[in-house]
Order: C-alpha cells, then sequence, then structure tokens
C-alpha cells in the first residue's frame, strides 16, 4: 500500500504530522507484506522558515520527499501549477491513496488532480482521503470554504474533527458510509508537543517572564494577550483591519499583546499605513510551532480570525476570541473557551471585557483525545482491503 501525504501551507503541517507516525507505528506491528510506504510531498505553497522549515524540525516530521516548489500567486495561478506538478507526481509513483488535509489552496489542487486520474487500463484512481472535511462557514467568500467543499465532494474517505461536520456532511448527500468521525489530528500534535513547548525561551526573549522585568506578574510570567491576524477580508480591507484594531485598545492599555505577523498582513500595515495604531502592540516575525504554542498556553486571552487556534486554545482552555462574523468549528464556542466577536470594534472591546471577566469552563471535544491519526490509518488499511477484494 503506498499513500501520499500532501502538506503545502503553514496550518497543515500539524495535521499531516501524526498521520505520518501513526503509519510509522502502523508499519513497526505488522507485517512486511501489510506496511503502508508513506510518501510526504510539500507543494510549496508556504516556502519560507519562518511559514514552512521550522515546522518540519518542531514537529520532528521528516523532510518531505517530494517538493513541488510552487510559491505564491494568485488563487488560480497557484492552485493550477500544484495541479500541474502534482500530476507528474500521482503519475509516477501511482499511490493506492492520497490524503489532503485542510482548507487550503494545496488541499483542493491535489484532490482535484487525483479525482481525474486514471492509472491502469480499467480506470483505477487513487482513493483520496480528506483530513478535517465538513466543516462550514457557510460564507462562500472565504477562499477557504470554496476549498472545503469542493475537496469534499471529491473525496472518497472524509475524515471529520467534530460532529457539526457529520451533520453538514450529510446534508450536502455525501453517504454515511463515507464519513468517519475520528477527532482532530492537530489535538493530536498539541497534546505530543504541549510538555515540550515549555523548552521554549520565547517568553523570556519577548521580556514575558518576571526575572527580565515584565508587568503583572503572576507565577513568573507576565500577564499578556496574543494576537493573530491573516484572514483577507480581515487585513485587506483597510476599513475592517482598523475596526479590529480600535476595538483592541483598551485591551492594550491594560496588557502587552503579543502580534506574531503573517507575511501577508505585513504587506497590508504597510501598504495602509496602520504603524500608528499598532504603537503598543509588538509585533514579531512569524513563530515557529514550539514558541507559538508556549506563548498560547501562558497568554490570557487570544484574539484570532484563524480557524486552528481556536482549536488548540479550546483544547488548551485558554480565552480565545475570535474576529470573524462566523465559525466553521462551532464546537469551540458550544463546548470550548472560543467566542465569537466580529470585526466591529464596539462588539470587540465589549467582548474583550467578558472574555476577561468571565472565566468560561470549557471542555474538550469528543475524540479529541490524541488518537484521531490511529484511527484515520486503521480506516485506511480497512478501506483498501475493501477495495482490494472488489476489484478481485
Ligand atoms: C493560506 C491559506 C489559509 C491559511 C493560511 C495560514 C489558502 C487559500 N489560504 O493563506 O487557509 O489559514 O495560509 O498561513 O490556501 N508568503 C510568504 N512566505 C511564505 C508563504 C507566504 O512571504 O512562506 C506570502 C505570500 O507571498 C503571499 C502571502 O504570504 O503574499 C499569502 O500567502 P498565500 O499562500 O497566498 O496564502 P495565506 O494568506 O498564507
Amino acid at each position: 500500500m503506498k499513500i501520499i501525504i500532501v502538506v503545502g501551507a503553514r496550518p497543515n503541517f500539524m495535521k499531516a504530522a501524526p498521520l505520518v507516525f501513526a503509519v510509522r507505528d502502523h508499519n513497526n506491528r505488522v507485517e512486511p507484506v501489510d506496511m503502508i510506504r508513506c510518501i510526504l510531498v510539500h507543494t510549496g505553497q508556504h516556502y519560507d522558515e519562518a511559514m514552512s522549515g521550522s515546522f518540519f524540525s518542531d514537529l520532528r516530521l521528516p523532510q518531505p520527499d517530494i517538493q513541488l516548489g510552487v510559491g505564491s500567486g494568485s488563487h488560480a495561478t497557484q492552485t493550477a501549477e500544484i495541479m500541474r506538478r502534482f500530476e507528474d507526481v500521482v503519475l509516477q509513483e501511482h499511490p493506492d491513496v492520497v490524503v489532503v488535509v485542510g482548507d487550503v489552496n494545496s488541499t483542493v489542487a491535489c484532490a482535484l488532480v487525483a479525482s481525474k486520474m486514471s492509472l491502469d487500463s480499467k480506470g483505477t484512481r487513487p482513493l483520496i482521503a480528506h483530513v478535517e472535511a465538513g466543516l462550514r462557514s457557510f460564507d462562500r467568500d472565504m477562499p477557504e470554504e470554496v476549498n472545503r467543499i469542493v475537496t469534499d465532494h471529491v473525496s472518497d474517505l472524509l475524515f471529520v474533527t467534530e460532529q457539526s461536520g457529520v451533520i453538514n456532511l450529510l446534508h450536502e448527500g455525501v453517504a454515511r458510509s463515507q464519513i468517519h468521525f475520528v477527532g482532530n489530528t492537530m489535538i493530536d500534535s498539541l497534546l505530543a508537543s504541549k510538555d515540550r513547548a515549555d523548552e521554549s525561551r520565547i517568553l523570556q526573549s519577548l521580556g514575558l517572564r518576571n526575572q527580565n522585568g515584565a508587568r503583572n506578574c503572576s507565577n513568573g510570567t507576565a500577564r499578556y494577550a496574543l494576537l493573530t491576524l491573516h484572514r483577507p477580508s480581515n487585513v485587506d480591507d483597510r476599513e475592517t483591519f482598523v475596526s479590529i484594531l480600535e476595538g483592541l485598545e483598551e485591551l492594550c492599555d491594560l496588557y502587552p499583546i503579543v502580534f506574531p505577523v503573517h507575511p501577508r498582513t505585513r504587506k497590508r500595515i504597510s501598504e495602509f499605513q496602520l504603524e500608528c495604531l499598532l504603537r503598543g502592540i509588538r509585533l514579531v516575525d512569524p513563530l515557529g510551532y514550539l514558541d507559538f504554542l508556549c506563548l498560547m498556553k501562558h497568554a490570557m486571552l487570544v484574539v484570532t480570525d484563524s480557524g486552528g487556534i481556536q482549536e488548540e486554545t479550546t483544547c488548551l482552555g485558554i480565552p480565545c476570541l475570535t474576529v470573524r462574523e462566523n465559525t466553521e468549528r462551532p464546537v469551540t464556542v458550544s463546548q470550548g473557551s472560543n467566542v465569537i466577536a466580529g470585526t466591529d470594534k464596539d462588539r470587540i472591546r465589549v467582548a474583550v471585557k467578558e472574555q476577561l471577566n468571565t472565566r468560561r469552563e470549557g471542555s474538550l471535544p469528543e475524540k479529541w483525545d490524541g488518537f484521531a491519526a490511529t484511527r484515520i490509518v486503521a480506516a485506511l488499511v480497512a478501506a483498501l482491503a475493501k477495495r482490494q477484494s472488489v476489484l478481485v
């Protein structure tokens, strides 16, 4: 059995790493004939050390077997270039399964390629497995929402992280037998790395540990908030970006805010000349996985427009405020520590106060237990055995 696992952009690495390790565990348990050959393909959608390279060492993920080196471009150019280059890989490798994760352009591009592939005279194509299937924001202006819908509808095996995903897929007519509620591989990575994150020196280097003179210290660590923003709808529109920053002004007066800045956001800050609005905020370059995890673990509040961070804060029990009008991850609100604040400055101010004053007692969503990847590998093995018995 040969599987290709595709990664491309920053949020893919932590979702794919547990799959690589679960395949390794499988191979350690079975006879050679039942081993899985795993090929890791990196599309190069994200390409520099800060957005890609450092994640491989932090997650202990082996270097990719194949690099497509696609780089930046418009959505159409990037997606098309990934498709063109990935087609050659599939033709050369003849995988039994192509696994794609998340909702980025690399996800949809590689799923589409595999869905139209014919690898033998019978027209057999690889099975397509989508990890993190079924999530819906119901906002088609988000490029990721389009990627999710298309990927789900060309995939054979849909691995779902929360119950809402099962419901969404059933509503869209996906067969029950294709849907597997397995838990969350991003949380597998988090649980595996949580303790190692304490080795990070990021708090000291940012002066957030009291030996370096931090303010408002408790247990040696300063009280601070953590901010991330990169969604095109938030940072590509000046008015929205300004509204979010104004909504955080009072928080900024109370506590230090650390803001690791995504490359897209960095460009917009200078283009829109927002430096004066950011005067009280500590801007840093994008951080590695363990440094960011360490900052999240010790933050009193996380403000974000990221999808994955809503899940990670839920798992860590850290209050999270999402500056979007919706979330495709409703379990983080119904059960976790997340609040949807929108992008209006007044709503954000109120939500910040509420999150600071009331401690939400969240709980861990079902199956977010560190074993999602193990369940996925077991399901892949079973699906291939079934397919082979049909073909014979
Ligand atoms: C992509 C994903 C988004 C995900 C985000 C996490 C899509 C449609 N979007 O958005 O779902 O949440 O990644 O980061 O796939 N850049 C660098 N260095 C890099 C990578 C990118 O400087 O290593 C620059 C690019 O040149 C570009 C900008 O960052 O100007 C945005 O990159 P892009 O791949 O277009 O999408 P993201 O906004 O990162």
